[in-house]
Order: structure tokens, then sequence, then C-alpha cells
């Protein structure tokens, strides 16, 4: 995305953090499945980059799955504190082609996570059924006996996504529902900007 796009949405994203809401980085990402219906649920924003978003996740989850059949994904955000009070906040939407990271970028910050998350990581087979909680408390159990006193590696189905945007919509609340809505689409590698009707 343009430099003043970047800027903008990263510069929301920080008022929205010192905004006081406990879970400014939560966006809800939808797929699509192969039987063409929708899927939704949140997921962490990890950071903005000029390519877009980035988020992490297991690969072999239903969403895992979902993009590597289907990469087009859109995401939305929702900052309740923000802009003019009881208006609304300020949405912003954003939507492109899914891809991974590369891997050493999930390494990478794969190790900054707690140990705990990281044995998660390992022992979650994330979207499949469980047959009972003392089942995951096992498998918990077993990983931090393998990676007993050693660092934990990132599990090969565990990494991160960026979103390769090609929308992004930014939706302002105002007073009497006389929103403001800005969308920039992207056109080979020109960003164009419209406003459209509330
Ligand atoms: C606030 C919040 C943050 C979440 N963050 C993540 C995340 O960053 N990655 C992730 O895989 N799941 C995250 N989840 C769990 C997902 O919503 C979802 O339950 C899980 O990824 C399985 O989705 P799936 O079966 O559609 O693949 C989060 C849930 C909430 C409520």
């Amino acid at each position: 995305m343009n430099p003043e796009l970047l800027q903008l949405l990263c510069g929301l994203m920080e008022q929205a953090r010192a905004s006081g809401d406990p879970e400014a980085t939560a966006m809800t990402l939808a797929t699509v499945g192969s039987d063409g219906r929708p899927h939704a649920r949140v997921v962490l924003l990890k950071s903005i980059e000029t390519d877009g978003p980035q988020f992490y996740t297991n690969y072999h989850s239903a969403k895992g799955e979902e993009i590597r059949a289907h990469a087009e994904v859109a995401l939305c955000l929702h900052w309740k504190h923000l802009g003019e009070v009881r208006a609304g906040g300020v949405q912003v939407r954003i939507e492109g082609r899914a891809s991974r990271l590369h891997d050493d970028e999930s390494d990478a910050y794969f190790a900054t996570r707690p140990r705990g998350s990281q044995i998660g990581a390992w022992a979650s087979l994330q979207s499949q059924t469980l047959p009972d909680r003392s089942t995951f408390d096992a498998r918990v159990a077993e990983y931090e006996q393998r990676f007993a006193d050693q660092d934990v590696p990132r599990p090969p189905h565990w990494g991160g996504y960026r979103v390769l945007a090609d929308m992004i919509e930014v939706w302002r609340g105002r007073e009497f529902r006389l929103h403001e809505r800005r969308r920039w689409e992207r056109f080979a590698d020109v960003w164009r900007e419209r406003l459209l009707y509330p």
C-alpha cells in the first residue's frame, strides 16, 4: 500500500492501543470454505506492513485449510473508543490474498512468545475434535516433557500469514449516522481512493 495509507492505518492502530481498548489488535478474519460458505473468527493483528497486515495461526486449522484452497480473505477491525463519542467508533475493512510468511519470519516471532504459548502451539490440534479436556492436558504435559531444558522450536504447522491487500476501507462514525467512508482499491500497483455513501 502507499506510504500515506500505511501511516494512516498504523496511526489508527496506535490510537486504538492508547484508547484503553483491551483487545485493540483483535480482528475478524473471514475465509471461504470449499462449499462457498463464509467462515469468520477473531485472530490477533501482529503488524501492518507495506504489503498488508499479518497474523499467526495453525496452518492445519480450519482457516489454514480454507486459505490453502482459496486465498481470498477479508479482515475487519472495530475500534469502539475512537472518534466522536457514541458515534460508532472506527471500522477498518481489509480484503486481499493471504500467503504464508517465510519460515524465518515465523521462527523469529515464535521465539518471542511465552513458553506456555509455544507449548500450546505443539499441543493444540486446532479445529479438530477434542474428546475431553484431559486429553489436551495430557498433550500439554507430553510436550513440556519433550522440550524440558531446551528452547521450544516452532512447530512446522504453526506460522504467519500476510494479507496482500487490494481493498482497504476506513469508516469513521459521525453524529446522526452521517458517517465517513473512505475506500482505497489497488489496480496493479496504483491505489485509488474514493468516498462511499455511508
Ligand atoms: C481475542 C481473540 C484472539 C484470538 N487470536 C487468535 C490468533 O491470533 N490466532 C488463532 O489461530 N486463533 C486466535 N483466536 C481463536 C480463533 O478465534 C479461533 O477460535 C481459532 O483460530 C480456530 O479457528 P478455525 O477453526 O476457524 O481455524 C482468537 C480468539 C479471540 C477471541
